[in-house]
């Protein structure tokens, strides 16, 4: 009985910032007394990740679309391919269709996350344009590697370090290893103003033409700048595991769900959002040290075995780990993640497919894109954990248990 009572009333969100009333009223204050902080917000990011040039814009789609569109003017409009991996966030394929350009995947390995090396070795220099790295989960991805392979074959690598804000390869920040980068800040992510997208280089061509890109954007509207306020309220209210029942009990809310789209807006990044956007960025540190801490705690506790796995950093890596992924047998994988949300976790089986077998991209592949494998295993075994500030010690014991007994362990 307790434990359904506590099932019931305490949910875990599977992802999330904690923002507290300060930062809401903060923020809101800042937009009354007219605070110019989208300079503050962008100086601030460049000088954190160490980087020349930022632009922000309204949503990290947004802002892989646009570092598209840049590279493609620079590069002359010659190459029309962008490599994306065979397993990630469906906004990478929407965002390449939205500038324009033509999907092409590399195979993923399911034990890292990351691009398989050998798919990489085969990059075609003549027709691909970018190649984009996703630092999955926050866990950074080898982007030494991929730099080299990269420029070797005279390819554009886009750091899309969307989930990896904070992360660090060699002590140099995710995000900054391409030859443009992004971040995104929306509601799941490290720093979040509800929705947001930074681009981040050091190019002064790319910077440019960025610029001039996002100088043709239109203004956020009022609309979306009241609908970002009000979403604000509900996330600072709900984020909590002592609400977030309430939110998780209404479907219709559709909270984690996937859906490949392309018809978001490109527009400037909403000024009324720089206040909380940068007052998370200085927390960043924190934000991080206490999701490696819960990464630490599930390193520690879980029932790992050939039915669990982990996925291990790379030697050198600090991940931002914005979730904790966990590999499950597939066969067992629905019944451990209703378990654990039976018992108050919000898990998540994380995107939906491979991007090969994303429906509105069946005109657009290869026959060997839709081949490969590595995305489909990887897609049937994923099992995200929270690691945000909500988790604690308790919910970390409970998850092992409730693990343990769903394993058979
Ligand atoms: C790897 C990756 N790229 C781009 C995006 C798009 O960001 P946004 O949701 O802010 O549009 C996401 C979203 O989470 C992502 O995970």
């Amino acid at each position: 009985m307790r434990s359904i009572m506590h099932a019931r009333f305490r949910f875990v969100p599977p992802a999330g910032t904690p923002v507290n009333f300060t930062d809401v009223v903060g923020s809101i204050g800042a937009v009354f007394r007219g605070q110019d902080t989208v300079e503050r917000f962008k100086a601030d990011l460049c000088a954190k990740v160490g980087v020349r040039h930022c632009e922000l814009v309204s949503t990290g789609r947004a802002a892989l679309t646009v570092a598209l569109l840049a590279l493609k003017e620079v590069d002359g409009g010659k190459r029309k391919e962008v490599l994306i991996p065979s397993y990630t966030c469906f906004s990478v394929p929407s965002s390449v269709v939205k500038a324009g350009l033509q999907v092409r995947l590399a195979d993923v390995d399911p034990e890292t996350l990351d691009f398989l090396p050998e798919s990489l070795e085969r990059l075609d220099g003549e027709r691909v344009l970018a190649v984009v790295a996703t630092n999955l989960y926050g866990m950074p991805s080898n982007m030494e590697v991929w730099r080299r392979l990269t420029q070797e074959r005279g390819v554009y690598l886009i750091d899309d370090a969307a989930q990896c804000l904070g992360g660090l390869i060699g002590g140099r920040y995710s995000g900054t290893w391409g030859d443009i980068g992004l971040y995104s800040f929306d509601k799941g992510k490290n720093v979040t103003s509800i929705d947001g997208g930074a681009l981040v280089t050091d190019s002064d061509q790319i910077a440019a033409t960025v610029s001039a890109k996002v100088q043709e954007l239109r203004n956020s509207t009022v609309n979306e700048s009241v609908s970002h306020l009000v979403k604000l309220l509900v996330y600072a209210s709900f984020l909590h595991p002592r609400r977030y029942w309430i939110p998780n009990a209404l479907p219709f809310l559709g909270l984690g769900t996937t859906v490949y789209r392309t018809d978001y807006p490109l527009a400037r990044y909403d000024t009324w959002m720089a206040p909380l956007g940068h007052r998370l960025l200085t927390r960043l540190d924190v934000i991080g040290a206490r999701r490696r801490a819960a990464a630490d705690g599930y390193m520690k506790r879980l029932p790992w075995s050939a039915k669990l796995r982990s996925v291990q950093p790379r030697a050198g890596t600090v991940p931002a780990y914005l979730r904790f992924p966990v590999l499950v047998a597939p066969e067992l994988r629905s019944k451990v993640l209703e378990a654990l949300r039976h018992a108050g976790i919000g898990a998540t089986t994380s995107y939906p497919s491979a991007i090969q077998d994303i429906p509105q991209l069946q005109g657009v592949l290869t026959p060997e894109d839709r081949q490969l494998s590595g995305g489909r295993d990887l897609a049937q075994r994923i099992l995200t954990l929270p690691t945000h500030g909500y988790v604690t010690e308790s919910d970390q014991d409970r998850i092992a248990v409730v693990l343990a007994e769903a394993l058979g362990e």
